[in-house]
C-alpha cells in the first residue's frame, strides 16, 4: 500500500492539519477546475475539524465553489442524533457562507436501498466521465477499532460494482441502517485523508498499515486511491503500535 503518515501530538494539532489540508486542496481545486468536491465523515473524530472550518477557516475558503458530500450516512432523519449530515450542519455548514445547493446530503430519512439509489443519482450529476460518479478532490475518512471505514464493515463484500450501497447489518450500538460510498468511488479520489486518534485504535492501525493484506477483515485496507494520495493523519496514541520504520520521519508535534 502506498501512503503517507503524519503523526500529531494530539487531536487539536491533527484537526488543525486536516483543516489546513481542506483550505489548500480547496484553493488548488478551484484554481484548476473551478470547484472543490469534498466528502465528509461522521463519528466523533471530525468534530474539532468542523469547528475549525467554521471559525479559523471561515474566511480562508471560497465557499461558493465548495461542494460537500458524505462518505456514508446513518438512516435517520437529519434532525436526529446520529445523522452525520446534522452533525456537520450544526458544527460547520450552517456557520459558513456555503450555498445550500452545494450541500449534497445522503437522505437518511429514506430506507437504505432507496437512499442509496438516490445518492448514486446525486453523484452522477457530478460525474467525471467515463466514471458515473465524481473524482472527489478530498475525502475524509475515519476508522473504527475493528478496522471499518465509512460504513464498510468487516466481512462485507470486497468486490463491489456499485458506487453506493445500502447497509443493513447490525453494528455495535450504532444505528444498523446506513448508506455508504464504496471503494469504487473512494479509490478514484485525488486525496483521501484518514483521521485516527486514540490508543484503542493503535493495534488495528498497525495491522491495517502492515503488509498483511486482509481487506475482508480490515475494510480500511480496501482504500487505496488509484491515481491519488492516501494520507494517514494520526495522533501519537493511535500511532503507538506502529513499527519505527513507519513513524521515524513523520512526527509533527
Ligand atoms: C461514522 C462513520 C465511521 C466512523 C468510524 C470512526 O460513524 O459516521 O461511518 O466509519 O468514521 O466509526 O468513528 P469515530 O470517529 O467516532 O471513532
Amino acid at each position: 500500500m502506498n501512503f503517507q503518515i503524519r503523526i500529531f501530538r494530539d487531536m487539536e494539532n491533527l484537526s488543525r492539519a486536516a483543516a489546513e489540508l481542506f483550505a489548500e486542496k480547496a484553493a488548488r481545486s478551484i484554481a484548476e477546475r473551478g470547484r472543490f468536491l469534498a466528502a465528509l465523515n461522521g463519528g466523533s473524530t471530525p468534530n474539532r475539524l468542523f469547528q475549525l472550518l467554521a471559525t479559523d477557516y471561515r474566511d480562508k475558503v471560497d465557499w461558493s465553489r465548495v461542494h460537500v458530500f458524505w462518505g456514508d450516512e446513518r438512516c435517520v432523519p437529519p434532525g436526529e442524533a446520529g445523522s452525520s449530515y446534522g452533525q456537520a450542519r450544526d458544527a460547520f455548514l450552517s456557520r459558513v457562507p456555503i450555498p445550500e445547493s452545494n450541500i449534497h446530503r445522503i437522505k437518511g430519512e429514506l430506507e437504505p436501498a432507496e437512499a442509496s439509489r438516490d445518492y448514486a443519482l446525486t453523484l452522477s450529476r457530478f460525474a467525471s466521465p467515463p466514471l458515473e460518479f465524481p473524482r472527489f478532490d478530498l475525502v475524509y475518512l475515519g476508522m473504527g477499532e475493528d478496522g471499518h471505514t465509512a460504513s464498510l464493515f468487516p466481512a462485507s463484500p470486497v468486490e463491489v460494482t456499485e458506487p453506493t450501497l445500502p447497509v443493513t447489518a447490525h453494528y455495535q450500538d450504532r444505528p444498523a441502517n446506513r448508506v455508504t460510498l464504496t471503494p469504487l468511488v473512494f479509490n478514484q479520489a485525488r486525496t483521501v485523508a484518514f483521521m485516527v486518534t486514540g490508543e484503542k485504535k493503535a493495534v488495528t492501525l498497525a495491522e491495517v498499515l502492515s503488509d498483511r493484506y486482509n481487506p475482508e477483515a480490515l475494510p480500511a485496507q480496501r482504500i487505496s486511491p488509484k491515481d491519488g494520495d492516501l494520507l494517514w493523519l494520526v495522533d501519537e496514541e493511535a500511532a503507538g503500535r506502529l513499527p519505527r520504520e513507519l513513524t521515524r520521519n513523520f512526527c509533527e508535534g
